[in-house]
């Protein structure tokens, strides 16, 4: 089935441009269509609202921090399973377990922390529609699904 998904390349990815044009081409190679791209700077209070669920995590503080620390750059990305094909990419959260059992991921090959894991993707279907809209506030999901 077609899905849209939001991947998000973190501001520790960002800031190394060789690291930015692998995970481009990544997602090339790995039939996924670009609907929209941007590069854009979170406020702090950005940051909070969209990591909201993890408030009373150990790791939110520094997680809010980080992602308003710098650059990020967000995709609008389709495929069919877009949702899972990304997730399955990027592997694990945690950096350790992603190079150990996944070292050909997304952030087994450039994680460098649980936190500064170089990307980011939905998790299904009802978080993709929130965070493509937190994202891209003008873009209509519904109408681009019946354009197709
Ligand atoms: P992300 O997919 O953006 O969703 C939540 C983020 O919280 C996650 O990637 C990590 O960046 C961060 N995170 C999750 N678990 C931990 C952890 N144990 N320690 C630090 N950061 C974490």
């Amino acid at each position: 089935v077609l899905q849209l998904t939001l991947a998000v390349i973190k501001p520790d990815a960002v800031a190394h441009p060789v690291m930015m044009e692998a995970l481009h081409q990544k997602i090339l190679d790995n039939n996924f269509v670009i609907v929209r791209c941007k590069d854009l700077t979170w406020r702090r209070q950005d940051s909070e609202q969209f990591y909201a669920e993890h408030s009373e995590r150990f790791f939110y503080q520094r997680l809010v921090e980080f992602m308003s620390s710098g650059p990020m750059r967000a995709y609008i990305l389709a495929r069919e399973d877009a949702i899972l094909h990304w997730r399955e990419l990027m592997g694990p959260t945690k950096v350790f377990r992603a190079k150990y059992t996944s070292p050909a991921s997304l952030r087994g090959q450039f994680g460098l922390t649980d936190t500064r894991n170089t990307t980011h993707g939905s998790d299904s279907v009802e978080s993709a529609q929130r965070e493509i809209s937190f994202f891209f506030p003008d873009f209509c999901m519904k109408e681009w699904m019946e354009r197709k």
